[in-house]
């Protein structure tokens, strides 16, 4: 009996015991602004995040010999990040992550023009988008909290934003909540931009993927979606059951032409704001998984179509096409021209939030 308490206190202690957090310096930018690095530590991950642009930089998870491996695409060295402007490795994207046509919305029947630097539409908050800020920042329980201040007019957006980003490690689970208030009505879709690639190297073509998801939103030429929510099934954008990657990438369909492969929005099944698994990977060599879940109204999954092995910073690491995929959930690309689609509006005196994890596991064959 009094062992058995013990074993009880030994357990609850240690499943309550917070995650590691240290702190370096990353790198400095080209301005002497130094770039801190967070390494928060549990029991089965070690992640390291950065202030600039709030990024995680790797993610060490054990694969099922036990071996540890960082299961992102990054650089190992900071300049490798200022270098390259459009992959966004492991970054918060915002003001307004994924696209709006054209670069231009309307708020109360006033119009407004965000810089355009994706195909004439804008990408991930324009020009200096979240990604390439410094954030302030401050260790928390077992994480971090990255704060940022965009003023009003910043990329032409309106409203002063402050907007929080809390990185938490419990276990083997990575937690990130956002929260953001404005000062004037404004447009915000933040999430996470991390790159995953669970063998560690190599293609993710092998990986099995599900999405819990019936409808996607297919896009025109340009990836602004058409408005349509149509079924997946029948489509190569099921993921109902799990299906590798590169099971239907090369399919003859349209949208997958379009985009070079993967690079939609996925809508997530019966969202209420609560807490729902959104997507789950196996990758069979490994035997690693990671589990998606969050509060958001969609996903957009990228097989990394654009990576094209180009080679940035000193390391001159480079990534190939469809070496990292992206689960990046959100709230669908261009609804601030889309009134069907859940609302991305912010007004002043309210604080949104929005939570998503990523929990490692293995697998045994
Ligand atoms: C997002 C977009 C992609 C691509 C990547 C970054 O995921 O949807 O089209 O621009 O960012 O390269």
């Amino acid at each position: 009996m009094r062992l058995a308490r013990v074993i009880l206190l030994i357990m609850t202690t240690a499943m309550a015991a917070h995650a590691t957090v240290t702190k370096t310096v990353f790198g400095t930018l080209p301005d002497g602004t130094a770039v801190d690095l967070y390494t928060l530590k549990s029991d089965a991950v070690e992640a390291r995040i950065m202030t600039y642009g709030a990024r995680i930089v790797s993610i060490q998870s054990a694969d099922r010999d036990g071996t540890m491996g960082n299961v992102t695409l990054g650089y190992s060295a900071f300049d490798g990040y200022v270098a390259d402007p459009s992959t966004y490795f492991g970054a918060v994207v915002g003001r307004y992550g994924n696209r709006i046509a054209n670069g231009e919305f309307k708020i109360d029947g006033h119009d407004y023009h965000v810089p355009i630097n994706n195909n004439g539409q804008s990408l991930h908050g324009g020009l200096i988008g979240f990604d390439k800020l410094v954030w302030q920042a401050h260790p928390i329980a077992g994480g971090v909290e990255m704060t940022l201040v965009s003023k009003d007019g910043d990329q032409g957006y309106p409203g002063t934003l402050t907007a929080h980003v809390r990185y938490s490690l419990h276990h083997n689970a990575l937690r990130i909540d956002y929260s953001y208030s404005t000062d004037k009505t404004t447009v915000v879709n933040l999430t996470n931009h991390t790159y995953f690639n669970l063998a560690g190297s190599g293609t993710v073509l092998g990986h099995e993927v599900t999405l819990s998801s019936d409808q996607y939103t297919p896009t025109n030429k340009v990836l602004i979606p058409t408005g349509e929510l149509p079924t997946v099934e029948g489509t190569p954008f099921d993921f109902r059951k799990a299906t590798t990657i590169g099971a239907r990438i090369g399919a003859d369909n349209e949208q997958l032409k379009i985009a070079g492969g993967y690079d939609h929005n996925w809508v997530l099944r019966g969202h209420n704001g609560e807490v729902k698994t959104a997507a789950r990977v196996y990758e069979p060599v490994s035997g690693r998984g990671l589990t998606v879940t969050t509060t958001e109204p969609g996903v957009q999954f990228y097989s990394g179509n654009f990576l094209d092995g180009a080679k940035f910073g000193k390391a001159g690491e480079s990534h190939a096409k469809n070496t990292g995929f992206c689960l990046e959930t959100q709230h669908y690309p261009d609804s601030p021209n889309h009134p069907a689609f859940p609302t991305t509006l912010l007004k002043p005196g309210e604080t949104k939030h929005s939570m998503t994890t990523f929990t490692f596991s293995t697998h045994a064959k």
